[in-house]
């Protein structure tokens, strides 16, 4: 499949169609594959030929959505987890050799990442060590120590929109002979792909926008194979955090139209943030589309103009204006989902980043009157009537 465009693959990567399964991938809700001799058994079990064990490992529905995204990153081989955090933890136990070991990661993090980094690694004895100007490459390198093992970063952020310079990431990664892993959940493999730009190992929550229509939790790594087999059939294998056969195959339905959704929603986001950018009644705007947007320049060169469709905006008042904003709208919905067909909004202070101390909130960028905002696919100018309507 190498040669073929994105948009093909997305259709067609992983999928033999000339197997019994029809034009759309079957979903296979088996948990265990049958052998037929001793030998075969210990052999597919030991992975000395290919073949299908127990679906905790995998099965024929998650294979064909692991190809496919393994194709449209440009990565070797892919595990589907069954959400975007269990591919966090799980690429992070696979970089990570033993307790005392460390990581940099930027300091714009969806808050639960955060909490992972920090409540659930900090009890196995991992050291998460926060950049708080990930901007500046000298910030990165500051943190590093003989303990570190990679680098982390989720770009554009969730939900100030901090855009990295993937490429410098890398190339300071290698200087130090780390691995760098990249979340590339807000842009998706239509318009960023990390592994090009020199990272080791991509993870997506692909309850996104890969997904698009927010009926199926999932998540995925993607890489060397050598980082990720070991990783299925090890830490994968013991902790269980499998992808459902049937998520799977809402994510493969999902994937069919991420070419076509990713250019509309983008520029409908870049509609909304112009708006919201000349708007008296907005104290600031976060989009990577906007000129204004302080990595404009990189949003341009690595993911060819604003590379998402989330934005943020602030509203002067705090909690309390937030929130009066968000009931008033209509049309956009409150949620705690981004990247869905729907435009969905949000209060992160209160809710995806309420869990995380003021202090650390401000310095990632999330004051209280700061309104996460996922533009879908509805008419924008629907969706500009209904903002114009709730900031009245
Ligand atoms: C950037 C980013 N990464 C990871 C996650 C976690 O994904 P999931 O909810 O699928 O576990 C989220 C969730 O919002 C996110 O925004």
């Amino acid at each position: 499949m190498g040669d073929l465009h994105f948009d093909t693959k997305a259709l067609h990567a992983g999928y033999d169609y000339a197997g019994d399964g029809g034009l759309f991938p079957p979903i296979h809700m088996g948990v265990a594959y049958p052998f037929d001799s001793g030998e075969a058994a210990q052999q597919i079990c030991a992975g000395e030929r290919p073949g299908y064990t127990y679906a905790r490992t995998i099965n024929p529905t998650n294979a064909v959505l692991e190809e496919r995204l393994a194709a449209l990153e440009g990565g070797e081989a892919c595990l589907a987890t069954a959400s975007g955090l269990a591919a966090i933890f799980l690429t992070i136990l696979g970089l990570l050799e033993e307790p005392g070991d460390e990581f940099v990661t930027s300091n714009r993090l969806y808050g639960n990442t955060r909490n992972q980094f920090e409540i659930s690694l900090r009890l196995m004895g991992f050291e998460p060590h926060y950049v708080d100007r990930p901007e500046e490459m000298g910030a990165w390198a500051a943190q590093i120590t003989p303990r570190t093992r990679f680098l982390f970063v989720e770009t554009p952020s969730n939900p100030d929109l901090f855009v990295a310079d993937v490429t410098g990431l890398a190339r300071l990664a290698r200087a130090h002979d780390l691995k760098l892993v990249v979340d590339s959940t807000l842009a998706s493999p239509a318009v960023l792909r990390p592994l090009g730009l020199g990272a080791d190992v991509v993870v997506h929550s692909t309850t996104k926008y890969l997904a698009g229509h927010s009926a199926a939790l999932g998540g995925a790594l993607i890489g060397r194979r050598d980082f990720v087999e070991p990783l299925r059939a090890g830490h994968h294998h013991y902790i269980g955090p499998t992808m459902s056969a049937f998520n799977a195959w809402l994510t493969l339905l999902g994937i069919e139209t991420l070419a076509v959704r990713m250019p509309r929603l983008i520029s409908s986001a870049q509609r909304v943030a112009e708006f919201l950018a000349t708007d008296p009644r907005v104290l600031a705007v976060s989009f990577p589309g906007l000129p204004s947007h302080p990595q404009h320049a990189i949003a341009r060169e690595q993911m060819g103009g604003g590379g998402t469709s989330l934005l943020s905006f602030e509203v002067q008042g705090g909690t309390q204006a937030a929130w009066r904003v968000l009931e008033r709208l209509q049309v956009a919905v409150q949620a705690t989902q981004l990247g869905s067909n729907q435009t969905v909004a949000v209060h992160p202070a209160t809710t995806t980043h309420g869990s995380l101390p003021p202090d650390v909130r401000l310095s990632a960028g999330i004051p209280d009157g700061l309104i996460r905002y996922s533009v879908g696919l509805e008419d924008p100018d629907d969706l500009i009537a209904d903002l114009d309507h709730a900031l009245a």
